[in-house]
Formats: C-alpha cells, structure tokens, sequence
C-alpha cells in the first residue's frame, strides 16, 4: 500500500466516523513552550481545555489529521534503519465540551476510551488487512497515583476479544504519555503493537504501531497533575513505520516515501555507504520541510537545529567528497514525493535561497577556521572544541582536513570537553563540602564560605542576565564559552569577533540592570531533557545531560523570560538582588572569542 493511500484511507475512516478533517499544522508550533511540532495533538492542546471551541472551529468534537512532526531526540540515531527527524503522524482526536460549558449540540460530544479503542482495532484489522493474531496491546498498570487503567483490559479482552496473553501492563514510563512543552493535557494511554506471527505476537516482541491516549489529566509546569474537566482522545500512528510494514520494506529508507530521495542521492554520488545515504536523506528532507515553514538558521532554538542539519550535510560533503550539489536536486526528488501534500514546499526559489545563504556562510566560516587551524601545531581537545564552538568545524572534520594535528586526540576526549562546559552550568551548588574549606567548586563557580556564595550566587544570575543581554545587543552568534566566578572577580567568555564598542557595553549594561530593577523572580523548572531543549532556553548543543535537567529563567513564566538556560544554580531568588551591574575589562581570548569582566554592587 502506498503512503499515499495509508494517508487517504485513514482520513476517510475517521471522516465516515464523524470526525473533521483537519490539515497537518505548521512544523513551529504556535505554543512557546514547544520548539517545534511533535505529535498531532499539539495545534488541538487549546480544544482539551475548553480554551478554543472545536464545534465553531471545525464544526465537530472529533478531528482526524496527518501531520508534519520533527523530534530532535533522535538526531543522534539517524543513519541506521529507523530514525528520522522528520515525520508524519496520523491520528484521531476527540475534545468534549467541559461540563460548565454551554454546549452547541446539546451534550457533551466527544467520545473516550470505548470508541478510541474500536476504532482504532477496526483500522487496523479491517481496513489496513492486519492479521489480529499478529496484534497485542499494552495497557497502563497504574502508577504515582494514576490508577490502573481497567477499562481499557475490559475493552481489549470483553468486547474485542484480545487474549489475556497479549494484553501487557506498563507504568508511567511506557504508557503515559504527554505533555507537549513544559505543561498539557497528558494520561494513561494503550499502545498497538504489530508482530511478525501470532508467536512473537505473545511473546510481546513487535513493533509499535499507535499511540492511543486518553487525556485525562492537565500536567502543570511544576509537573503535578490535575484531572481535566473533560476527557479527551489523542492518538497518534507514524506513517513511516506504517508504510514500512504494508509495503513489506526492509528500512524506512526502502518505501515510497524515500525511495525517490535515496535514489537521487546514490545517482549523485555512487559509491555513498548506506549510513551516509540515509543522514543525507532525512536530513535534506527535514531541512526542506522546516525551510518551508518558515524556519531560518541560526544559533538559536528552531533555527538552530536547521543550522545543525545543514551543517552536517555540508560536513559529509567535505568527508565524504560529494562535488554534486545535492540539494536542489534531493528537492525536487522531495516535491515529487510530498508536492501535492504538502505545497509548501514547492516555493522552490524561497527555500533554495535559503540554502545557499547557509552553505555560503559555512564556506566562509570554513575558511577562517582552516586558517585558524594553520596556526596551531598540534590540537588538543580543548582547542578542538574551541575550534567547533567558534568556527562550526566539528571534529571529525579536522580529522579529515589535518589529521596528524589531532591525532592524539580521541573523540571522547572532545566529549569530555562538551561535558566539563556544560557541567560549568549543572553542577552547581551540589558540590558542597561542609563547613570551611571549599563550599562550592564546579569549575566555574568559587566559594569558601557562606558569604562568599552569596556573593558567587549573585554573579552567577549576573551571568545569565549578561548572556541574554549580549545576545539581545550583539546578535544570536553569541554564545557562552566558559566562565569563572569568585567572590573576588568574574569573568565571562563568549564567541563574538571584535571588541565591543562603549555604546554597546553600555546597551548591555543597561539591558541587564533593566532586568535587575524589575526584580523579575529567578526560577527553575525541571524537566526531561527533550522538553528543555523545546522550551528554547540555552545549552551546550553537544553536551552531556542527564535525563532531566533544570532550566532556569528569569522572569515570571518561561515563555516571556528575559534569560533562559540550563542550568544546576545556586541562583538568587530575584533579580533584584544581583544589584548593580557593571562591565569591566574586555580581551580577547583566542580568534572569535571575548573576555568581559564584570561586578555586581
Ligand atoms: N500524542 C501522542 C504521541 O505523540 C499520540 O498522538 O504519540
């Protein structure tokens, strides 16, 4: 079956059931807490809170959509059979009117778990031609009090008729999904899963086909759950991984949705191995979609991301030799796959421009770095990520370019640079030790006593108020290399090419004493990792975090914040503390990197 018709028949069932159909949203969501779109349900969040009226909007409670996707969690992984930074998603969504809510149609519309689950089986068995002994489910066992979810087993085993056997329970981690951002709509969820016969079908060894979520809760930013007036329905099925299946292919990369690209690619420059073939293919496709939406390069958030994609397409071309331009020709490849879907992306001129803009920008900062690199004798791996942080040459690269430089420095060693730089942020007060003596030592900060880190603390939210003020004066190529505070001095590195001039230390100054005198509260939100990073707060792009990582602002909610950044504190508790900022001494610390010194009064 083709995507094609995986996408028609699938808007036409939920068409024939009720549902509105709704185009796929743009890929930057209209939420400020997301950085990009990641599951259908994102442009519906204001429908599950009685925020927005889906009868004046589309005319029904329920809507079905395929829509665009991009997830950055799994940048990393691409190259092998499955990964993709792009995709599209097909679901079905259902919003009842809140019980308070003065209904159109009389009740409350909207339908919950029974239909959600019928529905879904009915697709999958009798339209998609599924065999249902290749299907088991999972259900959410209950957890940090969330309940089991019951009737859900009801549904699947009483009026399906789904073995016990292939009815599996998991806690929050696997059947819980949401939310988008730093707070949503959320809840239990059960999960599809397609296997290759009935016997791995029980032994629960296949793959994940649909995500079926019953909304029933509202997670708020300090990540407590409250229960929503209203249930709702949100499910979600990749199309990738369908058309994989139905098209009987062995990669994502093998099915009709890439094949055109991947061909383009292979005639362009034969001889590529497959894992560069498949980074190239999701990258420049992806690439096109966000250009398409309107993203541009940069060195922040969304825009951030495409630079990243970019980049490393224009990296393998340098590696691995490939003299064809491969955009323009793996976008036309894409139009002819996605055109009519998607028309966005036959602006054909807009989004070439956009590529030759970056790629010209990256030959440029190529050079300057190839001649900074001609300066060096022999690299280490601080100079390494000096040389990515400020010039963009990653280090493979200068594997390529000059490998007798840095041949004695391992890839881990530049890990380990990434990770002492985001440490620098991490850490933080959590390194104490005891009474006298050193109290706090992250490699950044200083302190030896109580005071003194008071002290520290403040020139720490200085830091993060003279970051954002830098990057409001001096443009987003600005960004933090290290620092070092004690209570005696703070410096404060970042990429920029020249002195600063006195008027704009001054509009910085000023920039940053302005969020002083609003005392705008600083404070922190914890969250996992692919969350922060949504929420466009600053962080090292390479490093190392845990799973969950604190980001802190100043400001009164994320969104509006005048500072962001991923960060372990200590911090003070508002800005009006930090007192008078003032900028001191200015150097340079290497070519494309600036010292500022700075105090607080
Ligand atoms: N929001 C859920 C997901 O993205 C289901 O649509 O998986």
């Amino acid at each position: 079956m083709k995507a094609s018709e995986i996408r028609k028949k699938f808007l036409e069932y939920f068409k024939q059931h009720g549902h509105a159909v709704v185009p796929s949203s743009s890929l930057v969501p209209d939420d400020p807490s997301v950085l990009l779109t990641t599951a259908g349900m994102q442009q519906f969040k204001p429908y599950y809170v009685g925020k927005a009226d889906p009868m004046r909007d589309f005319g029904s409670r329920n809507a079905t959509s395929v829509q665009k996707c991009f997830r950055t969690s799994d940048i990393e992984e691409v190259g092998d059979r499955t990964h993709l930074t792009f995709f599209e998603m097909l679901g079905n969504f259902s919003f009842a009117a809140p019980a308070t809510q003065e209904c159109s149609d009389g009740g409350r519309g909207g339908y919950f778990k029974k239909e959600a689950i019928h529905y879904a089986y009915d697709f999958v068995v009798n339209t998609l031609g599924i065999d249902r002994e290749r299907m088991y489910v999972t259900i959410f066992a209950g957890e940090h009090g969330v309940p089991e979810d019951k009737e859900s087993f009801r549904i699947w085993h009483e009026e399906i008729g789904l073995p016990k056997e292939r009815i599996f329970k998991h806690g929050r981690a696997d059947n819980f999904w949401g939310p988008t951002g730093n707070e949503g709509p959320c809840g239990p969820t059960t999960e599809i899963y397609i296997a290759a016969n009935a016997e791995d079908a029980l032994a629960g060894n296949g793959v994940e086909i649909w995500n079926v979520v019953f909304n029933e809760y509202y997670a708020k930013p300090d990540k407590t759950l409250e229960k929503l007036e209203s249930p709702g329905i949100d499910t979600g099925m990749g199309l990738e991984r369908l058309a994989v299946m139905l098209q009987g292919a062995d990669t994502v990369f093998d099915t009709d949705l890439f094949l055109p690209v991947v061909a383009t690619i292979r005639d362009a420059h034969p001889g590529l191995d497959d894992k560069t073939v498949r980074v190239l293919a999701d990258h420049l496709r992806s690439s096109i979609f966000l250009i398409a939406d309107g993203v541009r390069p940069s060195n922040k958030e969304a825009g951030y991301v495409l630079r990243r994609l970019l980049r490393r397409v224009l990296v393998y071309g340098i590696i691995r030799d490939i003299h064809a331009d491969l955009f323009p020709l793996v976008l036309t490849a894409v139009q002819q796959v996605f055109g009519n879907t998607y028309p966005e992306i036959t602006k054909t001129n807009e989004i070439s421009d956009v590529w030759v803009a970056e790629k010209t920008k990256f030959e440029k900062a190529l050079a300057l770095g190839v001649k900074e690199i001609e300066k060096y004798g022999t690299i280490s791996a601080q100079e390494a990520f000096m040389i990515y942080e400020t010039f963009g040459l990653p280090f493979e690269l200068l594997q390529e370019l000059v490998p007798a430089k840095v041949k004695g420095v391992r890839a881990e060693d530049i890990e380990a640079e990434f990770k002492k730089h985001q440490e620098i942020s991490r850490a933080g007060a959590e390194k104490k030790f005891g009474g006298h003596g050193l109290l706090l030592d992250t490699g950044e900060l200083k302190a030896a006593d109580e005071e003194e880190l008071k002290k520290v603390t403040r020139l720490h939210t200085a830091t993060h108020l003279a970051q954002a003020a830098l990057r409001k004066v001096l443009g987003d190529d600005v960004h933090q290399m290290g620092s070092d505070i004690t209570a005696q001095r703070a410096r404060f590195d970042f990429s920029f090419p020249r002195k600063l001039t006195d008027e704009e230390v001054k509009k910085v100054e000023d920039l940053v004493n302005g969020a002083v005198q609003q005392d705008l509260p600083m404070q922190y939100v914890e969250m996992p990792i692919e969350e922060a990073k949504k929420t466009g707060a600053l962080y090292f792009f390479k490093a190392k975090y845990g799973d969950r990582v604190k980001v802190y602002f100043a400001g009164h909610d994320l969104a509006s914040a005048f500072s962001k950044e991923f960060c372990g504190g200590p911090h003070v508790t508002h800005t009006l503390e930090v007192g008078k900022f003032k900028i001191g001494k200015q150097e340079s610390v290497g070519a494309g990197a600036r010292r500022i010194r700075f105090s607080v009064d």
